[in-house]
C-alpha cells in the first residue's frame, strides 16, 4: 500500500472537485451522445451462453416493510437460490426497462444513462447453473459461462477469508468499464463510477430483502487478485464493489446477520 495515500486521496478530491467557471457553462448538455462508447460488453469466448428470459415476479412485500427489516444478511445456510431469485436479482440490478431508440435504461439509474457496471457472478450454489464465473450480457439477458470451477474457494481467498464468501450460493463482483464515463464526464468519471455501483448494489439489497434472502455488500477485497482472476486490466477495466448473497435461516435477523464462524 503507498505510504502517502493521506495525499494522494486529497490530490484525487482536488482534481475531481468542480469548482464555479473551471468549465465551460453546459459542456455537458453538448456531449455526443452518439459517440459515446459502447454500452454493452458481450464475451464472444463464453464457454456456453444461458438464456436467463424475463424473471418470474412474485407477490413482494410492502416496501416499507422491506426497508425496515433490511440487514446485511450473512449466515448463510446451504440451501441453493432457484435460477429464477438469481434472475430477478439480476433484473432488479440491470434489467432494461425503457427503450430510447439509441440507449436503454435500466432498474438502477446510471449517471449519463452511461452504464459503466458490469456484473459477474461467482456462482457457486444456483440450481440450474454449474458452479463457476460467470459474465451477465445485459442486452441479450444471458448469463456467459467464462470458468467452471470451485469458485468458493475464489471468493473466499480474494476477500481475505470472509468466511460468507465461501458460503454464499453466489458472490457479486461489479466491475466498471471506466472510458463509458470517462468520455463524457473525464477526471470526474470515477466519482460516477463508485457512485453507480452504490445504487446498484443499494437494488441488490432491495431485491433480495424482497425475496427474503440475505445480502451483504463487501468492501473487502483484494483488487489485484480479483482483477486478475476475471482477466480485466485493472485500469479501464476495474472491479469496483461485491456483494454475497445466499439462503438465510429467515427466524432471527440477528442471528442471521451474524458473520459466519471461521472454520
Ligand atoms: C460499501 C460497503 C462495504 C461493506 N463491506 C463489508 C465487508 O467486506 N464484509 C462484511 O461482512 N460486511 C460489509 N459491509 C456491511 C456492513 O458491515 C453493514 O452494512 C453495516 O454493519 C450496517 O449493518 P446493516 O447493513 O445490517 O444495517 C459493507 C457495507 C457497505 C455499504
Amino acid at each position: 500500500m503507498h505510504a502517502d495515500w493521506q495525499r494522494i486521496c486529497h490530490e484525487f478530491l482536488l482534481a475531481t472537485g468542480y469548482k464555479k467557471g473551471d468549465l465551460e457553462q453546459g459542456w455537458a448538455a453538448k456531449y455526443d451522445f452518439s459517440k459515446r462508447p459502447p454500452t454493452y460488453l458481450r464475451h464472444e469466448d463464453a464457454l456456453v451462453r444461458i438464456p436467463l428470459g424475463k424473471p418470474e415476479f412474485p407477490v413482494s412485500p410492502d416496501v416499507w416493510e422491506v426497508l425496515n427489516n433490511r440487514r446485511s444478511k450473512r449466515n448463510f445456510t446451504e440451501d441453493p437460490l432457484s435460477l429464477n431469485e438469481l434472475n430477478l436479482l439480476l433484473w432488479g440490478t440491470q434489467g432494461i426497462t425503457a427503450d430510447m431508440g439509441d440507449y436503454q435504461l435500466r432498474t438502477s439509474p446510471s449517471a449519463g444513462a452511461l452504464y459503466p457496471i458490469e456484473t459477474y457472478l461467482l456462482v457457486n450454489n444456483v440450481e440450474g447453473l454449474d458452479r463457476g464465473l460467470y459474465h451477465l450480457d445485459v442486452q441479450e439477458w444471458c448469463l456467459e459461462a467464462l470458468k467452471w470451477e470451485d469458485v468458493a474457494e475464489v471468493a473466499y481467498a480474494h476477500t481475505e477469508d470472509q468466511e460468507m464468501t465461501r458460503r454464499a450460493a453466489v458472490n457479486f463482483v461489479w466491475t466498471a468499464v471506466v472510458d463509458r464515463s470517462k468520455d463524457k464526464y473525464k477526471e470526474r468519471a470515477y466519482r460516477y463510477i463508485f457512485w453507480d455501483a452504490g445504487h446498484v448494489a443499494q437494488n441488490l439489497h432491495i431485491a433480495g430483502n424482497s425475496l427474503g434472502l440475505g445480502v451483504t455488500t463487501v468492501g473487502h477485497w483484494y483488487d489485484k487478485e480479483m482483477n486478475d482472476y476475471l482477466g480485466i486490466d485493472g485500469v479501464n477495466h476495474l472491479s469496483i464493489l461485491m456483494a454475497s448473497v445466499g439462503k438465510v435461516a429467515g427466524k432471527d435477523w440477528l442471528s442471521d446477520r451474524r458473520p459466519a464462524p471461521r472454520d
